[in-house]
């Protein structure tokens, strides 16, 4: 169902201590927003409507967390899942940051500064197979390449879905972009894991009867171990190759 316009959400947000109004003017800098900035940092991509990202913060005091969202519609009920979640445990919100990015252009908003020691990916946008579409999906081995700039090596992301498709590209994205895939399910809640906290799409999809698949990925330090190619220069080096082929066989034509 399609969410309506929230004319309140922007003014309660920019009226809100833990969300960053302007977020393009941080990058590197994410850190200093915290009680504690030496503390390690995570990120939750798509953080919906905060139903993961307020129980694991508010949990976890000793980590700081940032969340993003595309949109105020979602973030205007993660910013009242939070408050609530740390008022329950007479906590105060100051490890925990809300933000409006494009995740497809997270570099905007982030930098190598901002070392990041893990990412939760959760039920993003699956998108179709095709190469027009599968571009934007956020395990794309192009975003999982730019999350490289920030990530330290020997980083984390843990990745969910119900779908598919997804998942099984998502094994061999990671690889090709540098990360070795430590773990991995086709079923998450078979033999569930302690530290699982079931988000808002989980909880729906299983509902219907949809098992949830999961994985865990680990950076790989340098970037010899990417071996991802960008389809266009991927064509172009096939291409010079094969001139390059011809040229030689022209020779022995000739003979
Ligand atoms: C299917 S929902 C999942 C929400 C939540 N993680 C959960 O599991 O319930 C995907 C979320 O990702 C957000 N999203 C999709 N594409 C995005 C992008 N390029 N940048 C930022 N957020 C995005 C959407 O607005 C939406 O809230």
């Amino acid at each position: 169902m399609r969410m309506r316009f929230k004319p309140y959400a922007r003014p309660e947000l920019l009226a809100c201590d833990f969300h960053a109004h302007d977020p393009f003017h941080c990058a590197g800098h994410w850190k200093e927003r915290f009680a504690r900035p030496e503390q390690p940092l995570m990120l939750e991509l798509g953080c919906g409507k905060g139903g993961f990202i307020s129980q694991l913060a508010s949990a976890h005091p000793e980590n700081n967390y940032m969340g993003f969202d595309i949109t105020d519609k979602v973030l205007i009920l993660a910013k009242r899942k939070i408050e609530a979640a740390y008022a329950e445990k007479g906590l105060t919100p100051d490890n925990v940051c809300i933000l409006s990015a494009d995740i497809e252009r997270i570099l905007k908003v982030m930098n190598e500064k901002d070392t990041v020691s893990r990412i939760y990916i959760n039920f993003c946008n699956p998108w179709s197979k095709n190469a027009g579409s599968n571009k934007h999906r956020l395990t794309h081995p192009r975003q999982l390449i730019q999350y490289r700039t920030f990530l330290e090596d020997g980083a984390e992301i843990y990745f969910k879905t119900d779908d598919d498709d997804l998942f099984r590209d998502s094994l061999s994205y990671f690889p090709a972009a540098g990360f070795e895939i430590l773990w991995s399910t086709y079923d998450l809640h078979e033999n569930e894991p302690e530290w699982n906290i079931r988000t808002e799409h989980e909880g729906m999809f299983t509902e219907m009867g949809i098992k949830i698949k999961a994985l865990i990925a680990r950076k790989l330090p340098g970037d010899e171990s990417v071996t991802w190619v960008e389809p266009k220069q991927l064509a172009k080096e096939l291409d010079a190759q094969d001139e390059e082929a011809e040229t030689q066989e022209a020779p022995d034509a000739q003979m």
